[in-house]
């Protein structure tokens, strides 16, 4: 039996750019899904995930097959959940040449879900670790991010980009363009996120902006502007000693630098009245900066504050269902027993 887990992210800049070619730097957070493998004797897979709903579910099948028993979980939120978890053991018994093995997987995750967190990617990351090592075919980082990649790729219909997979997988901050993932090294950043309880709709919201990308100059401007902070924002981190707290002058920089980013995405369109009313109580407590982190549309918001100001302002902020602190993850993917 072995259990893995893998943390969430948050977007510090660059999410919409990334889609056309811009780096874009998301950062892992210390908010984890956690999964546990056994083997078993048949091919079977039998699933419990204690919080992936509000009411959790157990679910045995056969291959990979439709076997769906009645549960007491929506259909559609079943269905996706189960749909990464069967990518994730298919990618394992891929990885270790053994298309027959059977699994007992439990997931149990902190990581809101469908909140642009990257909910999916960690329990894809820590399945396909936890299945592969249990087979005694452990992989190495880069493999375990492309086989987290090609999962999600297949389960979201080729609309996934490596941020979130490779993120969870290696922890800390990363640098994405295209396929060219980096790990960064940076000190902790010490981030708040608040969340909608609502979620925007990653297709359309792209599609918008690729509209306006098209029709105005300014608004393509406007996405190479993201890039260019992007990459003010890295330089920033690069200079930075990974090993001590980040100095007020680099908080305060990159604060900036947040704040910009989020006025250009919300120029773009894909900000809300509830990100930018979030966005707007985390600078007002005191934030040295927050914008909207993944898609937009709803979801959440990330600031970047060392005071317990700004999470318990978000709290009290209308629009706001939960907010909470959550470190720079260091760690990436890695084994809990
Ligand atoms: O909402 P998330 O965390 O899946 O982020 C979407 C990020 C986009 O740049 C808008 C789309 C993408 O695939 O990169």
């Amino acid at each position: 039996m072995t259990t893995v887990s893998a943390p969430g992210k948050v977007y510090l800049f660059g999410e919409h750019a990334v889609v056309y070619g811009e780096p874009a730097v998301p950062c892992a957070i210390e908010k984890r899904a956690t999964v546990t493998a056994e083997l078993r004797e048949d091919d079977h897979v039998r699933v419990e995930a204690a919080d992936l709903s509000l009411n959790g579910f157990v679910v045995e099948y056969a291959g990979t097959t439709d076997h769906r028993p009645d549960v007491d979980v929506p259909q559609p939120l079943l269905d996706a959940a189960m749909g990464y978890i069967d990518a994730a053991v298919q990618q394992a018994r891929e990885a270790a040449d053994a298309p027959d093995a059977g699994f007992d997987i439990t997931v149990e995750s902190e990581i809101p879900l469908g909140a642009g967190l990257g909910s999916s990617a960690a329990v894809v990351v820590a399945g396909i670790d936890a299945a592969t090592r249990v087979l005694g075919e452990p992989l190495d980082l880069r493999e375990l991010a492309d086989r987290a990649y090609n999962a999600e790729y297949e389960v979201q219909d080729g609309q996934a980009s490596r941020a979130d997979t490779f993120c969870s997988t290696m922890g800390g901050a990363v640098r994405v363009a295209g396929d060219d993932c980096t790990k960064l090294s940076t000190p902790t950043l010490p981030f708040v996120v608040g969340f909608d309880g609502g979620a925007g709709d990653t297709g359309k919201l792209v599609a918008s902006v690729r509209e306006l990308r098209d029709t105005y100059e300014f608004a393509a401007d406007t996405v190479e502007a993201i890039g260019d902070i992007v990459s003010t924002g890295e330089s920033l981190l690069a200079e930075a000693d990974p090993n001590s707290e980040p100095s007020d002058e680099l908080i305060s920089e990159l604060g900036d630098l947040i704040n910009i980013n989020h006025g250009l995405l919300s120029a773009l369109g894909v900000s809300s009245r509830s990100l930018d009313t979030m966005v707007w109580a985390a600078r007002e407590a005191g934030a040295e900066g927050a914008k909207l982190t993944g898609a937009g549309g709803g979801g959440c918001i990330v600031a970047l504050d060392r005071t317990a100001e700004t999470q318990t302002s978000l709290r009290y902020t209308p629009g706001c269902e939960d907010s909470f602190r959550a470190e720079l993850a260091t760690e990436g993917v890695r084994v809990e027993d």
